[in-house]
């Protein structure tokens, strides 16, 4: 579907289908990733772990090591550049992680201990592998579980209204179940990757990471550096979902290149990735539902438990997912964390919402079940006019066009409630749904447009396209804010030289560098409307958007993005194996400005939400306190075969508040798809499965 509304759209770029504007550097591998640019004299880093899950380093034996063919230095901790750690950074104030090699204490499996630098990446790594390190031990605790001891709610992460037990008591009908999930790993192919040199004062760095202005200015606060001694770049990234922050590879090549006084590249391998890019933490999760007979909620509790490590605290917030969704006269939920001797996690696609709207979806279907109600009717019932515990106007909503939608293209009216009783051969056959939500959020961002005198405009933004194709949504949205083909743009990105932007995350980046794109774009129009020929060096204008997004944020509304997921699962009754036979997700997300680019976006995330359901599982083992099977190998996930057709659409849902009408479509996919997929596999065996992921053992 394609809308009208919006302050742009004359070149008509916005709402139609643009294959991604990288697309054919892509193809032919003309597009350079952060690991293959070419340098001169370029030197390779190794990182070397710490095998230990808590304790200290004992001794770092470089000596043996240095006398190996092509290595240049080991830097640990008795020798690196000291840094700073006792500083805000962008998102806040850092984990001591990335303080890379600063004291001899080792907090988990996997803690970064030592680089290895050398002439060529096998040598680097031949010598890392041949690095002994001797640590003192202390005992290690990694066992995570619901309410365990040491487990705490953390400021600011309860919420709620009304009398639980008052409202519990007045229930007819009352579901209580707990439900966990496992630990998760982002995995994008592209591993992180950084190559840093010094060009005269000034730091240069090619990483691979979601906001390379946020990862300049981290580096700067670090190394103690002027914000524009530092220069980032990351024009190409092969998936981040999150745990392409500042990472400590970066941090190690920039230590490198200045003991060395040449360029280092440090990449990390898939088995690091585990341990050194953050991952969801597991959870455990009790809901709690109470209703009249007919499915109107008079209570909705949800609690989640999950770990962080011991040197800093990252929260997976599941609970907070039905704030905003379902009304309830009693409405409670609270996060809690434990930390363990384990990697700090971090934000993993959808965080927070990812694994509670699998509990709370699943507790609802529960409910739907005792009431005897339809479950789309069931969340008919219980849709907010306003936000149930802020009481605010909802900017816009749609989750019921949403299910009707849904229901109509899914065959939902069809549907016979009971379980257990559809079969094709060996199969049982189960239909379920759920609904979704992510917050709409946007930042200040800046963008430099430049008239050039060729009629061409060149568009500079330290925007960052993880893959999703947010680079050829920002030239559509350029081309219609300067009234030109979009083969007039030319859309640079990724470079922190072009000043402050938000990261790639939180699903805010395409709608608020779009904001600042078109405030620089609608001025320079203004600027050309005067008239005059265009100067040799162009006419530049620069936008900053921090007093609109500012007054914005003072305009208080409940600011949401929705869906309907549905799936079809079959399930094999002699082995427990579940295959998903199709999938559908409507969402209701704002101005889709690619259909193209965005129908895979939500596709990948129902994909990933599949995968989630039914594969992804990373397993610790106690006894070390590191990974079992830390690769693509022993971490299972959806590959084609797992995969049945999938189809996204959306609802005509521009924000009203936004210029362009977006919202953000990054994460939302994954909410609900793996409640979905759960539901269903009820509706086909008349068996609920509240732990993730639904492998054939637990089936049977
Ligand atoms: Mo995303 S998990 O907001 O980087």
């Amino acid at each position: 579907m394609t809308t009208t509304t919006g302050t742009t759209g004359l070149s008509g770029a916005v709402g139609s289908a643009h294959t991604r504007v990288e697309g054919l550097a892509k193809v032919t591998g003309a597009a350079r990733y952060a690991g293959e640019i070419p340098f001169a004299e370029l030197a390779h880093g190794w990182l070397v772990l710490s095998t230990v899950a808590r304790g200290r380093i004992r001794s770092v034996a470089a000596g043996p090591v240095l006398e190996m063919p092509g290595v240049l230095t080991v830097l640990h901790h008795g020798n690196a550049p000291r840094v700073e750690g006792d500083y805000m950074g962008p998102l806040g104030p850092p984990d001591p992680v990335l303080q890379l090699f600063q004291h001899d204490r080792v907090p988990y499996v996997g803690w970064p201990v030592a680089l290895v630098v050398a002439e060529t990446s096998e040598q680097a790594r031949e010598a890392a592998e041949a690095l002994t390190v001797e640590y003192d031990t202390e005992p290690h605790d990694v066992a995570f579980s619901a309410g365990r001891p040491g487990m705490r709610t953390p400021e600011g992460s309860a919420a709620g209204k009304g009398d639980l037990e008052a409202q519990l008591a007045a229930s007819a009908v009352v579901v209580e179940a707990e439900y966990t999930t496992p630990e998760e790993h982002h995995s994008p192919m592209e591993p992180h990757g950084a190559t840093a040199h010094w060009d005269g004062g000034r730091l240069e760095v090619v990483d691979s990471n979601q906001g390379s202005r946020f990862v300049a200015d981290e580096l700067a606060k670090l190394f103690s550096l002027d914000a524009d001694a530092v220069r980032v770049r990351s024009e190409h990234i092969g998936g981040a979902f999150g745990s392409k922050g500042t990472r400590v590879h970066a941090v190690g090549a920039v230590m490198a290149a200045t003991v060395l006084h040449r360029p280092v590249r440090v990449v990390m391998t898939r088995r690091q990735m585990f341990t050194l890019t953050g991952y969801r933490s597991p959870t455990a999760q009790r809901v709690r539902l109470g209703a009249d007979p007919d499915g109107r909620l008079r209570v909705l509790d949800h609690q989640a438990d999950c770990l962080t490590s011991t040197v800093y605290e990252f929260v997976e917030r599941s609970a907070d997912y039905g704030r905003p969704l379902y009304d309830a006269d009693a409405h409670h939920s609270v996060n809690r964390v434990v930390p363990l001797d384990v990697p700090t996690p971090t934000y993993m696609r959808a965080p927070g919402e990812a694994p509670g709207s699998f509990a709370l979806e699943c507790a609802v279907d529960e409910l739907a079940e005792k009431c005897g109600v339809d479950p789309i009717a069931l969340r008919v019932r219980n849709e907010p006019v306003v936000g149930p515990l802020s009481g605010l106007p909802f900017s816009s909503r749609n989750l019921l066009a949403c299910f009707e939608e849904g229901a109509r293209r899914f065959g939902w009216a069809d549907r016979d409630p009971r379980p257990g009783i559809r079969r094709d051969g060996r199969w049982l056959l189960g239909t379920g749904t759920a609904a979704a939500t992510f917050p709409m959020l946007s930042a200040p961002s800046t963008a430099v447009v430049t008239a050039e005198a060729d009629g061409t405009f060149t568009v500079r933004i330290a925007a960052s396209d993880v893959g999703t194709g947010a680079r050829t949504a920002l030239t559509q949205v350029a081309a219609d804010a300067l009234e030109v083909a979009p083969g007039r743009i030319r859309m640079r990105i990724a470079d922190s030289s072009f000043g402050p932007a938000i990261l790639a995350g939180g699903s805010m980046g395409t709608r608020s560098w779009a904001w600042a794109i078109i405030t620089a774009a609608g001025e320079l129009r203004e600027r050309l409307a005067l008239g005059g020929a265009v100067p040799p060096e162009g006419i530049t204008v620069r936008s900053d958007t921090s007093a609109a997004v500012g007054a914005l944020a003072q305009a208080k509304k409940e600011r949401y993005t929705f869906g309907s997921q549905f799936a079809e699962v079959a399930v094999d009754v002699s082995t427990g194996e579940v295959r998903v036979r199709r999938m559908l997700g409507i969402f209701a997300a704002g101005r889709i400005v690619n259909p193209l680019t965005a129908r895979s976006q939500f596709i990948g995330g129902m994909t990933w939400g599949l995968s989630m359901a039914l594969h992804e599982e990373a397993t610790r083992d106690q006894a070390s306190g590191g990974h079992v099977g830390a690769d693509l190998a022993g971490y299972h996930f959806a590959a084609n075969a797992d995969v049945p057709h999938i189809e996204a659409d959306w609802v005509d849902d521009p924000d009203p508040d936004d210029p362009v009408g977006i919202k953000g479509i990054g994460e939302i996919g994954i909410v609900g798809a793996a409640a979905a997929i759960a539901n269903a596999v009820w509706h086909a065996t008349g068996a609920r499965q509240r732990h993730l992921p639904i492998r054939p053992d637990r089936v049977l």
